[in-house]
């Protein structure tokens, strides 16, 4: 089966379920200010699972990108990744636990479907703590479809639990599902989770619980179902391989490395890692820097991730002996592989082909220069030497350890991680690949702050051009902080008159409106906003609006106040530039 047919089953049988499709979101998550990517296909949909209404429905399916950092350093396994798919379907307070598992079922096992061997399936449930019970009835509907008892296994929150992503939030029980890959006259009768050939490929997850800040846990308003598959594991196992990089997603561009390196994939197992890392790495930057929201190398935030995928995938191929401007050779493949699916590669191939190239050319004199700076240590590398390398030559970490082992010097290690610790302001929550539901911060001071986004934004078109368009959001209860397109520092006057007119539309006391329409009509209206979704499907629009020409319209999830004269005082405190062509404010309310 191909990666093309697998999608498309996904999305036709729960079609055939009456979920609607839903778009990819961007793999930079609006207004969240505790998260730099999308990683799960449910994170884009915390507000509907805490009870927004959704304007496609109750049942939703689709297939989002995500970025996962926190398992970088076990990527160079067969199955770990930086950037995968997820298939993912939804159930926003409609069915629930049985019908989710019947429906797992049917798509996993019938012959119309993926068509696996029930008899090579295996399930888990939550075995029930002082937080909630067994997980009876998941426990029922999996011996209802014809799991034997043996095969499911009873375990604990660390297996069987699924969020809150962060700290509070919507969370619950979950079933997971799991297929031999062994030989299968020798599949175990009991399921052990510990046996690596049980692999997991399903995770059905029963959000009906919201964790609250003192840890305590309340049913939420709403019984939800979150499912989640990730595309390249699946597709691997369905055709009988036993390692991701094996099938039509990878190959081609493992092809495209062993042509660069005159290696064989396979010749070493550290030529396989070494291999899987850089396709890995590579294809994570190619999604990056190619989403809408598209991020450029940088040292802050996203951008300083995408560069130390890309750093990381160069230095990678020096051990292979791959030099000269190859990083791009390698991305147009990735693009190749991905383009008619995810258009936006199509789209913005020359972007991320140019700012490959850029970065490694960048990265090529700093590695000189920093070699020369490393030669020069002899034989003593304390903790702060090693972290200027690392600050000032933008030497990746590893780098630095591995050369200075190379060369039989210590590092104080101890002292450069204290110095890294204060340095390093990469977001924590997304080294690790979490998330606090920063989206359902609804807290009143974050709702008027997002709303005084959407004012920024306007008044900053107003007075700077049409051409600005909002490259991302980041909002806490305490600040704004809103990244736009436009390449020069703003003037004083330019930053007053923003400030003016923000304030102007706050003391007016307009009504913000929010409709439910379709996407076209949407555009029509002129509302701002990503355009990645389908023809036809429902979007929500939240217009400020003002007698004869509206101050604002963004097609937006929400949530906002219902008038600006909520608002209080708006205060520019500090324009800066985020990235090549990229200003960026953050704002507060007084
Ligand atoms: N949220 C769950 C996961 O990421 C299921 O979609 O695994």
């Amino acid at each position: 089966m191909t990666s093309k047919e697998l999608r498309q089953k996904y999305l036709d049988f729960f079609k055939s379920k009456e979920h609607a499709v839903i778009p990819s979101a961007s793999l930079i998550p609006e207004n969240d200010p505790t998260a730099l990517f999308t990683s799960a296909g449910m994170h884009p949909l915390v507000p509907y699972l805490l009870g927004e209404k959704h304007p496609e429905g109750k049942r939703l399916v689709n297939i989002q990108k995500c970025i996962r950092t926190n398992d970088i350093d076990e990527v160079g396994d067969a199955t770990h990744h930086t950037f995968f798919e997820m298939m993912g379907n939804w159930s926003l307070g409609d069915y629930f636990k049985k019908q989710a598992i019947e429906w797992s079922w049917e798509f996993l096992t019938s012959t119309q479907w993926l068509g696996l061997d029930k008899n090579l399936i295996a399930a888990s449930v939550f075995e029930g703590d002082e937080d909630a019970p067994f997980d009876q009835e998941a426990f029922d509907a999996w011996k209802k479809v014809g799991v034997s008892e043996a095969r499911i296994a009873k375990l604990p929150k660390e297996q069987n639990w699924w969020g809150p992503a962060g700290k509070t939030g919507p969370c619950g029980p979950d079933a997971e599902m799991f297929y031999w890959v062994g030989d299968p006259k020798k599949a175990p009768d009991s399921f052990n989770d510990d046996n690596d050939l049980w692999v997991e490929i399903w995770n059905d997850v029963f959000m009906e619980y919201n964790k609250k800040e003192d840890g305590s846990y309340e049913k939420l308003s709403q019984q939800n179902v979150d499912t989640g598959m990730g595309l390249e594991r699946t597709l691997a196992v369905i055709n009988g391989l036993d390692d991701n990089y094996k099938t039509e997603l990878f190959t081609p561009i493992i092809k495209k490395i062993e042509e660069l390196s005159g290696q064989k994939y396979g010749q070493t197992a550290k030529i396989t890692r070494v291999m899987r890392i850089i396709t890995d790495h590579l294809r994570a930057a190619v999604f990056v820097i190619g989403d809408d929201k598209g991020v450029t190398p940088s040292n802050t935030d996203q951008g300083y991730i995408v560069r130390r995928l890309i750093r990381r995938a160069i230095r990678y191929g020096r051990q292979l002996e791959i030099k000269d401007a190859w990083t791009s050779k390698v991305a147009r493949v990735v693009i190749d592989i991905y383009k008619e699916v995810y258009l936006e590669l199509d789209r913005n191939t020359n972007f991320i082909l140019d700012q490959l190239n850029e970065e490694e050319a960048k990265f090529n004199q700093t590695l000189e220069k920093g070699l020369r700076q490393f030669n020069k240590l002899k034989g003593k590398v304390t903790g702060h030497d090693a972290f200027n390398l690392y600050q000032t030559y933008g030497f990746p970490i590893e780098m630095v350890k591995e050369l200075a082992k190379e060369q039989g010097v210590e590092v104080d290690q101890k002292e450069f991680e204290s110095e890294l610790k204060k340095h390093q302001e990469l977001s924590k929550t997304a080294s690790q690949g979490k998330f606090k539901s920063g989206l359902a911060d609804n807290s009143e001071a974050t709702t008027k702050l997002h709303t005084t986004a959407h004012l920024l934004l306007a008044a900053l078109r107003k007075v700077l051009g049409d051409y600005v368009i909002q490259k991302g959001s980041n909002i806490t209860p305490e600040r704004l902080r809103l990244d736009f397109s436009h390449s020069e520092k703003l003037t004083d006057e330019q930053k007053q008159e923003v400030e003016r007119l923000v304030n102007e539309a706050i003391k007016k006391d307009l009504v913000i409106d929010c409709e439910e329409v379709p996407l076209e009509e949407a555009k029509k209206r002129g509302a701002m906003g990503i355009f990645e979704s389908k023809y036809g499907e429902k979007v929500k629009v939240y217009t400020v609006c003002d007698q004869d020409d509206n101050f604002s319209c963004e097609i937006c999830a929400g949530p906002h106040v219902e008038k600006t004269g909520q608002l209080g005082h708006f205060k520019i405190i500090k324009e800066q530039s985020s990235s090549a062509g990229v200003r960026r404010i953050k704002a507060v309310l007084e």
